[in-house]
């Protein structure tokens, strides 16, 4: 075990807590206060941003899109230069998030922002970053990824950077309860599915780092066992758990798989899938395309996760299964496309991106991805 771990987030968790915001900016900052398609408007979030900064300086950028486009966030780019800022407030979900970690990262670039998901820049300053998260999912609220949409191309891409880091983050699981079924559902599957790319590996034998992914996968399955009858600590524990899916942690030190999660970016960039729902459809048949390799793990997950007793790894792959379809998701690919070229478009996008053998074994090849998507179908 070897690893380098440090995640300098200040996360301030609880009711109400949106307000100390206006103590975690500087006075003397001006702000970008970055949006979405408008939820916060109308759901009391954006009110209690405003409050919170009456004697601070800012301007306001909404319109970011589910799946941000770096077409949107150029535009946010500019405004942010014409009006002089030099912090960035997301008040959002992960799109807003990461739309505002790519914003900052290419505020100084004089080129295509672009260039950060190629791999042709690579930032060296960058505005403060702050957030107000309002769906709980992706972690990115203190996490370093940022994934981002190029309209254009129809590329869903990803990059990491230092910058990227939020100084500070605001979890008020109040703020969940204007999200609607859909995207309850999306939050409790993503968070999920990211302790699994961190867990269902090999057997490793890293105590700190299994047993805290079986906590975290316990308690997201129970919180699908109890989405009907959702009351405070409910929000509360999905709110926390999705935070320490992927805020770095339980990947430290161990081999990690994030093949699921490569498909889907393609599936959402050429379709416009919800992140989430992509991880749903691919991830089962992933599994089943890596069962010898994966076996050992999915029978510790099948024991300590579900509490049942099996020899079969595919009886624990029917388990996560149940537990998506229980959050009414649709398992059929087929039913988000009916787009022929499906395969030849994804392997396509895949290789562009650099993805010919990947997963902690690197056993996924270009072969193995389009029999998942024949099984996704
Ligand atoms: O745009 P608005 O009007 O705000 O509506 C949003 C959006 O339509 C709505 N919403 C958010 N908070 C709400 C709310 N509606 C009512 N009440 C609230 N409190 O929900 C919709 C979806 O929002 P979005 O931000 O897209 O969802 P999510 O947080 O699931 O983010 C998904 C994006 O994050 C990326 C995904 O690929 C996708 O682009 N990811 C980012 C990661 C990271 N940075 O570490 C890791 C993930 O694996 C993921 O790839
Ligand atoms: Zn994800």
């Amino acid at each position: 075990m070897e690893f380098s771990y440090k995640n300098p987030t200040q996360i301030e968790f609880g009711q109400g807590k949106i307000a100390s915001i206006s103590n975690l900016i500087p006075k003397e900052n001006k702000i970008l206060v970055v949006y979405g398609g408008g939820s916060i408007k109308k759901n009391g979030v954006f009110d209690q941003v405003k409050d919170a900064l009456k004697e601070h300086t800012w301007c306001e950028f909404g319109g970011i899109e589910a799946n941000p486009t770096k077409e949107s966030l150029d535009k946010a780019v500019l405004f942010g230069r014409e009006n002089d800022i030099d912090y960035i407030l997301a008040v959002g979900g992960g799109s807003v998030a990461d739309g505002c970690k790519y914003i900052a990262n290419s505020f100084y670039y004089e080129g295509d922002g672009w260039d950060l998901l190629t791999g042709d820049f690579t930032p060296t300053k960058a505005p403060e970053l702050g957030v107000v998260l309002t769906l709980a999912a992706t972690g990115s609220e203190s996490n370093t990824g940022a994934v981002i949409t190029k309209a254009e191309t129809k590329e869903k891409r990803f990059f990491h950077s230092p910058f990227s880091y939020p100084q500070f983050a605001i979890l008020d699981p109040d703020v969940l309860k204007s999200l609607d079924d859909r995207q309850l559902a999306n939050g409790v599957i993503d968070a999920f599915v990211h302790t699994c790319e961190q867990y269902i590996t090999s057997s490793h034998g890293l105590k700190a780092q299994d047993y805290y992914s079986e906590g975290l996968l316990r308690g997201l399955y129970e919180l699908s066992t109890t989405y009907d009858n959702r009351d405070d600590k409910w929000y509360a524990n999905l709110f926390w758990m999705a935070n320490q899916a992927l805020n770095g942690l339980i990947g430290s030190g161990v081999p990690q798989d994030w093949g699921t999660h490569f498909i889907g970016h393609e599936l959402s960039g050429l379709y416009g899938m919800d992140h989430a729902r992509t991880l749903a459809v691919i991830q089962p048949h992933l599994l089943r395309e890596l069962i010898d390799e994966k076996k050992d793990k999915l029978l510790q997950m099948g024991k300590n996760v579900f509490g049942i007793t099996t020899s079969n790894p595919e009886d624990v792959i029917v388990k996560i299964e149940n537990m998506y379809k229980s959050l009414n998701v649709d398992l059929k690919l087929s039913s988000y496309t009916e787009d022929t070229q499906i395969k030849d478009k994804v392997t396509n996008l895949l290789e562009k991106h650099g993805f010919v053998k990947f997963g902690d074994k690197e056993s996924i090849n270009l072969g193995i991805v389009e029999k998942i998507l024949d099984r996704a179908l």
